[in-house]
């Protein structure tokens, strides 16, 4: 038979994004008010599973967060219960250690029968270590990249692609006024989702997708054209995962103690250093970076994070194990957690919106 639910653990892990305290109050509400659960926020992502920081969380502790951005219970996207760095050797390298037990202990400790996972790739990876262990997990899909594998969408991806398209509205201004070429780099890791959303969003005429590697010279016939066709700036929307052909992508910093230690930014920077040399139009780039995690949730990203929650708590009443809930067909609904952990969802180069925007004239620097 299965051990009936009475106390649950509450993580969010990975980069923050918009729409987390959605979520957590959807999980804590729903699972105290209709289910008289306990309820009980672990800090810091799997950190605090590690360094057994887990508080109760009453309803008063989640009331008026919904539309607050970030994560009231804080997160790690360094803390892999696997691999864990605990300090330095001699030559200054990370020293890694499995410290699972120390979390299975915590988790025994606060006697919580379940864990509410909330997090992207990395998380669900991490859930692994519980799932093996027999730890019942439900996960929920977070991630602006939306590139979680088997879930149509992840919640903060539409206020991600919210805030760039604002900012690259912002930035047609300088770019007509002065005649420009401008750059503006959005996040998203390897996978294109965000900038080809707030490219297509904003009109932008140029969309670099790190799943398209750039040709350069195209590039800057498609702005020396419009230049001389009477369109006098041109508005690029670069992901920073992107790579010119044969190239690589740009790496801004290593982070060893982080189980995935790439930090991607800068080939904005570079391609327009690039698109000056060989087009003589005076070209600027600029990096949006956190700035598009940050902030309220629009409304589409606190109601998912609401139907999320939701049927996290209704899945786990159901006696279902190792689930992730996710959105397929805009139908809310749930699949085996271990089907999305270490695979990324990249933008498929046919993708219906790919076409539309070649459609209307966007250049998609291939
Ligand atoms: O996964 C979310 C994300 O914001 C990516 O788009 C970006 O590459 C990465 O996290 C940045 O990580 P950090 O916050 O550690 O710099």
């Amino acid at each position: 038979m299965t051990k009936p639910i009475r106390r649950l653990g509450v993580l969010t892990g990975g980069g923050d994004c918009p729409g987390l305290n959605a979520v957590i109050r959807a999980v804590t509400k729903s699972a105290i008010y209709n289910h008289e659960i306990e309820v009980y926020g672990i800090e810091d992502g799997f950190l605090g599973l590690i360094e057994n920081r887990i508080r109760r969380l009453h309803s008063a502790d989640v009331s008026n967060i919904i539309t607050r951005g970030g994560t009231i219970l804080g997160s790690s996207n360094k803390a892999d219960p696997k691999r864990f760095a605990t300090g330095y050797n001699e030559s200054g390298d990370p020293v890694f250690e499995d410290v699972s037990d120390k979390c299975l202990k915590h988790i025994e400790e606060h006697k919580l029968d379940a864990l509410c996972l909330i997090g992207g790739d990395g998380t669900m990876s991490g859930a692994q270590t519980f799932v093996e262990a027999g730890i019942n997990c439900i996960g929920l899909p977070k991630t602006i990249d939306n590139d979680l594998h088997g879930t149509d969408i992840t919640f903060g991806f539409l206020t991600a692609v919210e805030t760039a398209t604002e900012a690259i509205d912002r930035v047609h201004t300088t770019a007509q006024s002065h005649h420009r070429v401008m750059i503006v780099e959005v996040m998203g890791r390897n996978a294109g989702w965000i900038a080809l959303y707030a490219g297509a969003a904003s009109g932008s005429d140029v969309i670099i997708l790190p799943e398209i590697p750039y040709n350069l010279e195209s590039i800057c016939d498609f702005v020396r054209f419009r230049s001389k066709h009477g369109k006098r700036f041109s508005i690029v929307c670069i992901a920073e995962g992107a790579k010119a052909e044969g190239g690589r992508q740009v790496v801004s910093r290593i982070d060893p103690t982080s189980p995935d230690p790439v930090r991607l930014g800068g080939v904005g920077e570079q391609l327009a250093d690039d698109i000056e040399r060989c087009s003589s139009i005076e070209t600027r780039a600029i990096v949006l970076g956190h700035v598009i995690r940050g902030g309220t949730p629009i409304a589409a990203d606190r109601v998912l994070g609401t139907q999320f929650g939701y049927h996290a708590i209704e899945v786990l009443l159901a006696g279902k194990k190792e689930r992730l809930v996710v959105m397929r067909n805009q139908e809310v609904t749930d699949i085996n957690i271990r089907d999305a952990a270490n695979k990324q969802r990249l933008v498929p180069r046919d993708h219906q919106l790919i076409r539309a925007c070649k459609a209307v004239g966007t250049c998609f620097g291939e």
